[in-house]
């Protein structure tokens, strides 16, 4: 197991350029299981969710390559439609597979991973939605196997209880080769689920009104093969803005996704920090200390603050002047970095949904534990900001979603190594 070991009280400086995002990434690769044809995409990036990914690709039989931020796939001689346990396990998201799958195969089986690290994560919305394009679903013992008696689902109208990302991408993945027009009420707007769109229109695909909430998908036959350039990492941008505003100094974030990431944006502009965004580079400044947020951080589906945005946030107010307040809303079991943070000398109360924190003037290093991707972030943010050295460890939750995260911080001139 490896940590971070991180010195702060340094201020950061430098320009960056964002990754590619993982959270349209993954969708993607999944979304490439229906062409008949070769997909590359650039700015795929470099993390172990990706090679997950990959290695389910190349266990159904497609050919996935991935040579620096080349991504090449080819699922022309796609044979498999089952997931291995051992492979779902290694990401939660793998569910996304199964609307893809289905959607070539005709059948579709894998095993819930069971919950996470930010609770219970059903899938009933999923299997509800693809029950009603056809699909008859069976589960066995945790090993579920979906299967559509025609070989071929079919359209729907559907409306969704919550707008969720991952049911949103599953539907749309079943509709693309679907027999006959799906409607999706109440689907998630999430930015990512736009690239995943806009890359699937690039392979021929017929899709509507995504970005609003509610998408159509008008079923073709088959799809081609095509170049694509994935979409900025806006969660990745959150997490070095967060983390300029903590430590004090100035950021230029390049190749940044400045409408998308606009509801974190316009929040972190209250603390103080001056922030200015032009030409895909947003710049951010801070000098004196960091003001709390007035008003409740209330975290919501897009075009709301992002729920992943709330841990890195969070880490950055913990020495902020006065006090913030925020609200999870999406996940159950998000404020599992607290303790992490408490133990720096954060003073946090999470009360159920709210999480109450009274800045303090300074935190410390300690040894801590990395609770979950974004969490983890999080505590390198605030180890950053800390007097003294902080030890990170289970940076494999961390190592998830950030593209050389010890590079990135270290041309910024902090000071962080892996042992
Ligand atoms: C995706 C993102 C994750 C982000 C989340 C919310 C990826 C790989 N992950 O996760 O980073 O935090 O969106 O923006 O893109 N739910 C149900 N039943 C279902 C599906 C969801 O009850 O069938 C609930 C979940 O438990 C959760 C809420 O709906 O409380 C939102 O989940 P969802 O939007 O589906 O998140 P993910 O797609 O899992």
């Amino acid at each position: 197991m490896q940590n971070f070991v991180i010195t702060g009280g340094k201020r950061l400086s430098g320009e960056i350029e964002l990754q590619g995002c993982k959270n349209s990434t993954l969708p993607i690769m999944a979304a490439a299981i229906l062409v008949n044809g070769k997909c590359s995409l650039e700015s795929c990036p470099n993390l172990t969710d990706v090679y997950s990914a990959a290695r389910i690709l190349n266990h159904l039989g497609c050919k996935c390559s991935i040579v620096g931020n080349r991504g090449e796939i080819d699922a022309s001689a796609i044979t498999g439609s089952e997931i291995p346990e051992r492979l779902m396990r290694e990401m939660r998201s793998s569910i996304m597979f199964m609307g893809a799958i289905l959607g070539r195969m005709g059948e579709c089986t894998f095993s819930i991973p069971g919950g996470c690290e930010l609770g219970p994560r059903p899938i009933d919305m999923h299997l509800a939605a693809l029950a009603k394009m056809g699909a008859e679903i069976q589960d066995t013992g945790g090993r579920i196997c979906c299967r559509m008696p025609k070989g071929r689902s079919h359209g729907a109208r559907l409306s969704l209880s919550f707008p969720s990302v991952g049911a949103t991408e599953n539907i749309i993945l079943c509709a693309v080769l679907a027999e006959g027009e799906t409607v999706i009420n109440n689907a998630a707007r999430e930015p990512e689920i736009c690239d995943m769109c806009r890359f699937l229109r690039s392979c021929g695909a017929k899709i509507k009104g995504d970005g609003e909430s509610c998408i159509m998908v008008e079923g073709v036959e088959k799809l081609h093969g095509c170049e694509y350039r994935i979409m900025p990492d806006r969660i990745a941008g959150a997490t070095y803005l967060s983390m300029t505003a903590a430590a004090g100094g100035e950021l230029i974030l390049k190749n940044a996704c400045i409408a998308e990431m606009e509801p974190f944006v316009s929040i972190l502009e209250q603390t103080g920090c001056f922030i200015c965004a032009a030409d895909n580079r947003i710049y951010l400044r801070r000098g004196g200390r960091l003001k709390a947020v007035k008003n409740r951080i209330r975290t919501m589906p897009h075009p709301g603050f992002p729920t992943d945005a709330q841990a890195v946030l969070m880490a950055a107010l913990a020495t902020a002047e006065g006090t913030s307040v925020f609200e999870e809303n999406i996940f159950d079991c998000r404020y599992r970095h607290t303790d992490a943070l408490i133990k720096m000398g954060a003073d946090i109360q999470v009360m159920g949904k709210a999480a109450v924190i009274r800045g303090v003037r300074r935190l410390h290093g300690a040894d801590i534990e990395a609770t979950d991707l974004r969490g983890g972030a999080a505590m390198a943010v605030a180890a950053l900001a800390a007097e003294g050295t902080t030890r990170i460890g289970s940076i494999s939750h961390i190592d998830r979603g950030y593209e050389k995260f010890e590079d990135v911080i270290t041309s910024l001139g902090g000071s962080i190594r892996r042992e």
